[in-house]
């Protein structure tokens, strides 16, 4: 596997679980019809979101996890402890509507909660990832045509979540899922995703140098595409495909509409922003030769991301997928900054102070 995908996936974990999250509940309609949902996972990033929109729904929801992140985030959820790694008792003699699998990272996990929860919940619905597609991956494939990733040798149980053969464990825990429950099965394949308790720096680095009103170094080609999905945009949808009951197999959930690409997705990020920054584009090829220190929050500029960042969501679109405006999701962010502890002087590629040096450097070299 090349570093493209690893590389922008990896950062996913590196802080923790935010508390739960506003949701404009006074906004979301009821749904038509209630729904007992199991939520696998539920205390991390995305599953906040999906509990916040099920509640505001009217859905009767039940976490399962091992009670280890944000254990009170939800005192008036149900919680049932266990432990992915076989101990399911929790589960038993219960009965669902619907699963939403967010902890699912090992297709041994997968095929033991498939497999215990067959006849007892209706659609299971399995958080993957693109990072399930193989990287012949082209930008004219959908769900349909993409390869899987291979595994290339037996799966390692010991290997990080986030490890080298994330997405060819995803693919295979989507096949666990399809084999159990067949057109009852949902895939759903996020590329990235960032908002409200995004752990990560893919996004926030940036609103920091924004609201900070630095000039800005930004790698590379200015032309290349970008996905970023709003984590409040997915989860609604996820929860609305659940409650219409005739979602099935794979979907790519990416954003936005049109491929963003890397300099309107920044410049819109300024504006919507009021900041006063300005973005220096940088020769990515000069950038490297300055440091090895890699900017994960500029994913396009990987080798082989292209395909990766211009994902077809055509299917996710027609089952009502929709996209808030990337300068929202900023603005939310921005007002929740300061909840998620960072190191200051490394936020997720070049500090602060390698980044200036490197911007003197290169104004210098253009003369
Ligand atoms: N972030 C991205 O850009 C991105 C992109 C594509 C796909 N995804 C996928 O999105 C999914 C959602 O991740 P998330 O962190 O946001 O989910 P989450 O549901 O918000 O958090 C992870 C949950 O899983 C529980 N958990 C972890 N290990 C467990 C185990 N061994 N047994 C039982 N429960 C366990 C954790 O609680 P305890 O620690 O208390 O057990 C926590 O509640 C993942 O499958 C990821 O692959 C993410």
């Amino acid at each position: 596997m090349k570093t493209s995908r690893r590389l922008f996936i990896q950062s996913a974990t590196a802080l923790g679980a935010l508390a739960a999250l506003p949701v404009c509940a006074n906004t979301i309609k009821p749904a038509a019809r209630q729904l007992r949902l199991l939520v696998l996972g539920g205390t991390g990033f995305i599953g906040p979101h999906e509990i916040n929109y099920a509640l505001a729904r009217g859905h009767q929801v039940t976490m399962f996890n091992r009670g280890k992140t944000a254990p009170g985030m939800f005192p008036n959820v149900e919680a049932l402890i266990g432990d992915r790694n076989g101990e399911l008792d929790a589960l038993k003699g219960r009965d669902w509507d619907a699963v939403i699998d967010n902890s699912g990272f090992f297709p041994r996990h997968a095929r033991l909660s498939a497999e215990l929860l067959h006849g007892h919940v209706g659609q299971y619905m399995f958080v993957s990832s693109i990072s399930a597609y193989s990287n012949s991956l082209r930008v004219e494939d959908d769900e349909f045509t993409a390869a899987y990733a291979s595994m290339g040798g037996p799966v390692d149980e010991s290997e990080h979540i986030y490890g080298p053969t994330y997405g060819a464990r995803k693919a295979l825990c989507e096949q666990e899922i399809s084999r159990v429950y067949g057109d009852q099965a949902i895939n759903i394949r996020p590329g990235i995703i960032t908002g409200v308790g995004d752990p990560t720096e893919r996004l926030r680095h940036w609103l920091r140098r924004m609201v900070a009103g630095n000039e800005i170094l930004v790698p590379g080609e200015q032309n290349l595409p970008v996905q970023y999905i709003d984590a409040a945009d997915l989860c609604g949808w996820m929860i609305r495909l659940l409650e219409d009951g005739d979602a099935s197999g794979p979907y790519n959930a990416v954003g936005a509409q049109e491929p963003y690409r890397a300099r309107p997705f920044l410049e819109g990020l300024v504006k919507a922003t009021g900041s006063r920054s300005t973005l220096t584009w940088v020769d990515w090829e000069w950038v490297k030769k300055q440091t090895r220190e890699i900017p994960s929050y500029a994913p396009w500029y990987r080798e082989g991301a292209t395909p990766f960042m211009q994902v077809n969501n055509d299917r996710a679109l027609a089952s009502g997928l929709t996209f808030r405006p990337i300068g929202d999701t900023a603005n939310d962010m921005i007002a929740r900054l300061d909840e998620v502890a960072v190191d200051a002087d490394r936020q997720g590629g070049f500090s602060a102070a390698k980044e200036a040096e490197l911007l003197a450097e290169w104004h210098a070299a253009q003369g």
